[in-house]
């Protein structure tokens, strides 16, 4: 870590190879002195190795965007999403309570079974319907109990330009296809990479200026993360079919149910967020699902 100058904070970000974190190393640049850690230089299964490298950086923020994310392999691989996601959050946020750093950790909306029939608060009871939701499920429980001044968004249906993700596979198949079937009965909440690093980096940037003035910080804790509004996975695969859309060329999106296309992991049939406290605290929300695909599907055009 690169000893910040002018007192500008130290701020270390694991995972910074994914979807949010190649996001956070742009967002968090101008916060203070990032030192980016991807997989290869911080592998968060050497729990020894990790806590050496957070001793020996001192950081003042540790902002954790790495996880095991692939929901279906993590009901055959439940050891490794555990340490993953569970393991070292815990290690990392002791570390950060030991020496007074602010942690930054990322939760799912498949910490929920989505039976609630409404919009989950960052009060609901946790209830995991798989593996990877049980993992990071115990992981902000290690976080909570940590000690330290954690901050956990919940997020959902992470999806962006780079990386494995929902809108990459839609726009590839529907390159390749002219019909696509896609569940029309699990809804939740889109949410673009980028999205949740901006929100991140303001949250961030007021807690920062209230420990710098000496003011008691935002509170703690969880913070639902999304769009106020959702859709299904079918609307979703719609409206990136639509955007793709080219003339004397139809592909046609089918609506199935989630019982006729079965995956190892059971999802939630619906884990929309209540985003109030996030912009209650933090004067935050995040554009609709639908301007968020805008953005993010002009994002990637040069500029004429
Ligand atoms: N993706 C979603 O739909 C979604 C939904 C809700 C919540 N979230 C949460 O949001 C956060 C960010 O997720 P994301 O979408 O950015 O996921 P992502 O694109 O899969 O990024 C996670 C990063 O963690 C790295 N990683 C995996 N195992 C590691 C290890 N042992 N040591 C160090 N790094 C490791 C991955 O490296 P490799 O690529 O080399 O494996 C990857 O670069 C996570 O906490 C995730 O649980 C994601």
């Amino acid at each position: 870590v690169t000893p910040g100058s002018n007192g500008s904070p130290r701020i270390l970000l694991t995972g910074s190879g994914g979807q949010v974190g190649w996001e956070l190393v742009r967002t968090l640049a101008p916060l203070g002195a990032l030192s980016p850690f991807d997989r290869r230089s911080l592998d968060l299964t050497d729990l020894d190795n990790l806590k050496a490298t957070v001793r020996s950086a001192a950081p003042d923020v540790i902002v954790n965007a790495a996880a095991y994310t692939q929901v279906d392999l993590a009901e055959t691989e439940s050891d490794a999403a555990h340490r993953i996601n569970a393991d070292a959050p815990g290690a990392l946020a002791r570390a950060a309570a030991d020496s007074g750093a602010i942690f930054v950790h990322y939760s799912t909306d498949y910490v929920f079974d989505g039976s609630a029939g409404q919009p989950y608060t960052e009060t609901d009871r946790v209830s995991p319907a798989n593996a990877y939701g049980r993992s990071k499920a115990a992981g902000d429980e290690a976080v909570l109990a940590s000690g330290a001044d954690a901050y956990l968004f919940r997020v959902s249906w992470v999806y962006g330009n780079r990386g494995r993700n929902f809108l990459r596979t839609i726009r590839r198949l529907a390159a390749e296809r002219d019909q696509l079937t896609v569940v029309a009965d699990q809804y939740g909440s889109p949410t673009w990479s980028r999205q949740i690093a901006e929100a991140t980096a303001s949250a961030l940037a007021q807690i920062l200026s209230a420990r710098r003035e000496r003011r008691a910080l935002p509170a703690t804790g969880v913070y639902n993360m999304a769009a106020g509004d959702y859709t299904s996975w079918h609307g979703f695969a719609q409206a990136i079919v639509d955007s793709a859309a080219s003339p004397g060329r139809t592909v046609s999106v089918l609506p199935i149910a989630g019982a006729d296309y079965p995956t190892a992991a059971r999802r939630p049939v619906s884990s929309r967020l209540d985003v109030t406290r996030l912009a209650r605290e933090f004067g935050i929300t995040l554009p609709s699902w639908r301007e968020q695909l805008a953005l993010c599907l002009a994002s990637d055009a040069l500029a004429p």
